[in-house]
């Protein structure tokens, strides 16, 4: 036991809660299933000392680390190096401790895209998307959402203000791809979407979903970020008005394989993984 120890990788996430995390889960049976040796804990960081924990986990010898609520928008300044998706949502989720560099990557968007391509069979080229919401959850989203080139990509959200910055952010990008990108006012909303992503904390806070069914087109795809009872509110809201409903959960392990990916050079089988960990929350 010892001596697999002494030669696995170790990694870990860091967060104030974290307790909570599934990563640690995740990431044990992603190195199970590839025979990686790797080690990966959680790490429960004061508010102001994130820096500080990090900068102590690299010197003992880590290899690189998750990052989950509320640092995610710290640790861009803690990379020597960000991966243009990272860059665009001024937020990483993940850090890789190299010999000479810190890279900082944010894998949330692809594995968000890739829980869409993937597990939910559907593929977003030439789609209409919908995003409510514009906070730290929306703009790790949109990169990626550009990149799977739908036809136009519409965000919505509670303070306008929000939404109109984000898509500032990416117009760039999205002209460079030929996707449209606009800002919609909750109260103007009249067009219906192949796929509506809340990154809101509506359900979170047992609020009503901020948007009116209409914008469900017959059988959309409505997903929520969020997973277990802080989706329940919107999952129940899309399957009661005729969409296919999808929690957050396959976001999470597609985003942790990414991840991986990064750290190890090996795409784990995340549909096999996903399917466990659903199975074992029942
Ligand atoms: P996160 O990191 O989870 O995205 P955040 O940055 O605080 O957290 O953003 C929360 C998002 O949920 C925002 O889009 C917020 O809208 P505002 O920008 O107007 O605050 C949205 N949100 C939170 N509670 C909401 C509610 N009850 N109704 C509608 N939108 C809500």
């Amino acid at each position: 036991m010892a001596a697999a120890h002494s030669t696995s990788d170790e990694y870990c996430v860091f967060g104030n809660p974290v307790e909570h995390s599934k990563s640690p889960w995740i990431h044990a049976r992603f190195a199970q299933l590839t025979g990686q040796p790797l080690r990966y804990g959680k790490r429960l960081v004061a508010r102001e000392g994130f820096a500080q924990a990090v900068s102590e986990f690299r010197a003992h010898g880590g290899k690189g680390c998750n990052v989950t609520v509320p640092f995610k928008f710290e640790s861009p300044a803690l990379a020597t190096r960000l991966t243009a998706r990272a860059q665009l949502a001024q937020a990483a989720n993940t850090l890789r401790f190299d010999n000479d560099e810190v890279l900082g990557d944010n894998t949330d968007g692809v594995g968000l895209v890739n829980d869409i391509r993937h597990n939910a069979g559907l593929d977003l080229a030439g789609l209409d998307l919908l995003v409510v919401g514009a906070g730290g959850a929306a703009s790790g989203l949109l990169g990626p959402l550009i990149g799977a080139v739908p036809r136009r990509i519409t965000v919505v959200n509670r303070t306008h203000s929000k939404a109109a910055a984000l898509i500032e952010r990416h117009h760039a990008l999205a002209e460079q791809m030929k996707v449209e990108l606009q800002a919609a006012q909750l109260t103007q909303l009249h067009d219906s979407f192949d796929v509506v992503i809340n990154a809101t904390a509506s359900s979170l806070a047992g609020d009503a979903v901020p948007v009116s069914a209409r914008v469900l087109k017959p059988g959309a795809l409505a997903c929520d970020l969020m997973y277990g009872p802080a989706a329940q509110g919107f999952v129940e809201w899309a399957a009661s008005n005729g969409a296919a409903a999808r929690d957050g959960l396959g976001m999470l392990v597609e985003q942790a394989a990414e991840s991986f990916l990064l750290w190890r050079g090996v795409r784990p089988p995340s549909a096999q993984v996903l399917a466990e960990l659903r199975a074992s929350l029942g």
